[in-house]
């Protein structure tokens, strides 16, 4: 085992990425949470992929009620003009000396414009629940593929960020059907991205400002595909 004393920080996915799309068990992360408070270890909380609305709160890791010591987020944060955050409670934030929490290319004014009117959207357009009626819409189409598609095995993920699993009829990874339905989409206008540490995963992350034409065109797109592979 590891001793405790030795372990500064852990550092999770609330909902992992790459990883396959994968929500955690009920529970889990409270137990993770609980086991660093019991042990002085910081729970740290990956929130660039998983955050800024994906799963239909603001954060991933909100769906379980915990509160991380500090929490990383990015991407949609400046709707993909480069910005990336350290959050984390200020006396933990505060003990690190002026300017040494930074980079090269930290604070970028412009880059930080575009995370403020991000903000302002957020609440102006309604885009957490935008987010939350995207998730149900998805969910619904996918839960159907689930049953016409021998493909699809399984749906993954939370809210908007969800997955599709794809294993052939032996139960093994179908990464190579996950790699032509990509490019079947891709030759049809529509980029979409595998993931999993198999490469088996379907992932959608679909912008919230989509309108219904666009999604529905997307998703009849990927619906044909899964006809034309399956
Ligand atoms: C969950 C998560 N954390 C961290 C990163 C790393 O971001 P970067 O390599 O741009 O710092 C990514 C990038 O995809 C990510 O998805």
């Amino acid at each position: 085992g590891i001793d405790p004393e030795h372990v500064a920080a852990i550092v999770a996915e609330p909902v992992q990425g790459e990883g396959g799309f994968i929500a955690p068990p009920k529970g889990y992360f409270q137990e993770v949470a609980g086991l660093c408070k019991e042990n002085g270890i910081l729970f740290v909380a990956d929130e660039i992929q998983s955050g800024m609305g994906r799963t239909g709160k603001m954060f991933a890791i909100e769906h379980w009620g915990v509160e991380p010591d500090l929490m990383t987020v990015a991407k949609s944060i400046a709707a993909g003009m480069p910005l990336s955050a350290v959050v984390g409670r200020a006396e933990i934030m505060d003990s690190v000396h002026p300017g040494g929490i930074g980079g090269t290319y930290g604070a970028n004014p412009v880059s930080c414009a575009a995370g403020l009117a991000v903000m302002e959207i957020f609440e102006e357009e309604h885009l957490l629940e935008k987010s939350v009626k995207l998730g149900n819409t998805l969910l619904a189409r996918f839960k159907k593929w689930q049953k016409e598609f021998t493909l699809v095995n399984e749906v993954r993920g939370l809210g908007a960020m969800l997955g599709l699993a794809l294993t052939r009829a032996d139960g093994t990874p179908a990464a190579d059907e996950a790699k032509k339905l990509a490019a079947y989409c891709y030759d049809r206008g529509l980029i979409i991205l595998v993931c999993g540490i198999y490469g088996n995963v379907i992932r959608v992350l679909t912008p919230f400002v989509i309108t219904d034409e666009q999604l529905e065109k997307g998703l009849s797109i990927m619906e044909e595909g899964f006809k034309a592979i399956d």
